[in-house]
C-alpha cells in the first residue's frame, strides 16, 4: 500500500529555545528564511505525500497561518509588483483540504501525539516527520525511506550513528551493523544511558509506520521520562512485525538544540551564492580575531 499521509507532531513546547519560543512555535524558527516546518512539509510533498496531518497544540496558530493565504500581505505585494515573492508565498499553500489539523490536548509524549492522528490516518501505512531534524539530501530522506518501505514491506525508522555518550538523547536500536544502509531491528530502547545502550544507532525524526502501531499506542503505556513513547510502541510491534533501521543518505542537522540549529543556518546560508559571498570573508575575519 502506498504511503500517502504524513503526521507532523508539532505540539511540543520548545523549551530549549526559550525565550525565543515563549510566544512563537519552535517549528517556526527560521533556517535562513524558511521555517523548520516548511522544510519538513516540502520534504514530504517531494516524497509523494498527499495529505499532511499536523498534531498541534495551544500557541501554535502561526503554523496554520503559515500554510494559508494572508490577504493583506498578498495585496500589498501585488500592489508593489513583487511578483516573485507573491508566487513563492502562493506555492507554499497546499490545496484546500490536503492539510488537516488535530490537537494533542495533553503533553503526554510523542507516542501520544502520533496516536492523536489515528482517526485521520486510518488503516494505512503513514510517515512521521519531526521538523527538528532537518536533513539536507539530494533525494529527500522520506522518499528514500518510502522506496525502502515498498521493497521491504515493513515499518522503517531512519537512523544515524551517534557517539556512545549521546545515546541518552535518542531512541536506540538493538540491531546488527548496517548492511547497505539497512538493519533488521531486534529491539528498541528510548534514551538509554551509554552503559545500557545496545548500539550506537540512534533513531532520528523520520518514521514509516504501519497502522497496527495505533492499537499498541491505545494502551497508553508510559515509558522513559514519564511519557508515552513511540519507541516503546515500536518495540512492542516487533513481536508481531519486522521493523528496519535505515541509514539515510544526507546530512542531518539537529535543530532541536542550539548548536545544531546554528550549524543548519550556516550550512544553508553558505549554499546561497549571495550570502556565501558576504559570509565567508566575515567568518574568516571572525576566526582570525
Ligand atoms: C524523539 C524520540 C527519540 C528520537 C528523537 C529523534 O525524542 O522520542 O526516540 O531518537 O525524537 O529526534 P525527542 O528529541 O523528542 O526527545
Amino acid at each position: 500500500m502506498k504511503v500517502r499521509k504524513a503526521v507532523f507532531p508539532v505540539a511540543g513546547l520548545g523549551t530549549r529555545f526559550l525565550p525565543a519560543t515563549k510566544a512563537m512555535a519552535k517549528e517556526m524558527l527560521p533556517v535562513v528564511d524558511k521555517p523548520l516546518i516548511q522544510y519538513a512539509v516540502e520534504e514530504a510533498y517531494a516524497s509523494g505525500i498527499k495529505q499532511i496531518i499536523f498534531v498541534t497544540g495551544a500557541g501554535k496558530s502561526a503554523i496554520e497561518n503559515h500554510f494559508d493565504h494572508s490577504c493583506e500581505l498578498e495585496q500589498t505585494l501585488m500592489a508593489r509588483g513583487k511578483d516573485a515573492q507573491l508566487k513563492e508565498l502562493h506555492d507554499l499553500i497546499p490545496t484546500s483540504g490536503s492539510i488537516i489539523y488535530t490537537r494533542q490536548n495533553q503533553p503526554l509524549g510523542l507516542g501520544h501525539a502520533i496516536w492523536c492522528a489515528r482517526n485521520i490516518v486510518g488503516n494505512e501505512p503513514f510517515a512521521v516527520l519531526l521538523a527538528d531534524d532537518l536533513i539536507k539530501a539530494e533525494k529527500p530522506v522520506l522518499k528514500q525511506m518510502i522506496e525502502k518501505f515498498e521493497a521491504l514491506n515493513a515499518s522503517i525508522v531512519s537512523v544515524v550513528e551517534v557517539p556512545k555518550a549521546d545515546t541518552s538523547k535518542y531512541g536506540i536500536l538493538d540491531a546488527d551493523a548496517l548492511v547497505d544502509g539497512v538493519t533488521k531491528i531486534r529491539g528498541l530502547v528510548e534514551k538509554p544511558a551509554p552503559e545500557n545502550a545496545p548500539s550506537n544507532l540512534a533513531i532520528i525524526g523520520r518514521y514509516i509506520l504501519t497502522p497496527e502501531i495505533f492499537e499498541i499506542l491505545e494502551g497508553k503505556e508510559v515509558g522513559a521520562g514519564g511519557e508515552i513513547q513511540i519507541t516503546d510502541a515500536m518495540a512492542r510491534l516487533l513481536k508481531t512485525q519486522d521493523i528496519y533501521g535505515y541509514r539515510y543518505t544526507g546530512t542531518r542537522f539537529d535543530c532541536g538544540n542550539k548548536a545544531g540549529f546554528q550549524m543548519a543556518n550556516l550550512a544553508f546560508s553558505l549554499e546561497r551564492p549571495d550570502l556565501r559571498e558576504r559570509l565567508i570573508p566575515y567568518i574568516k575575519d571572525l576566526l582570525n580575531n
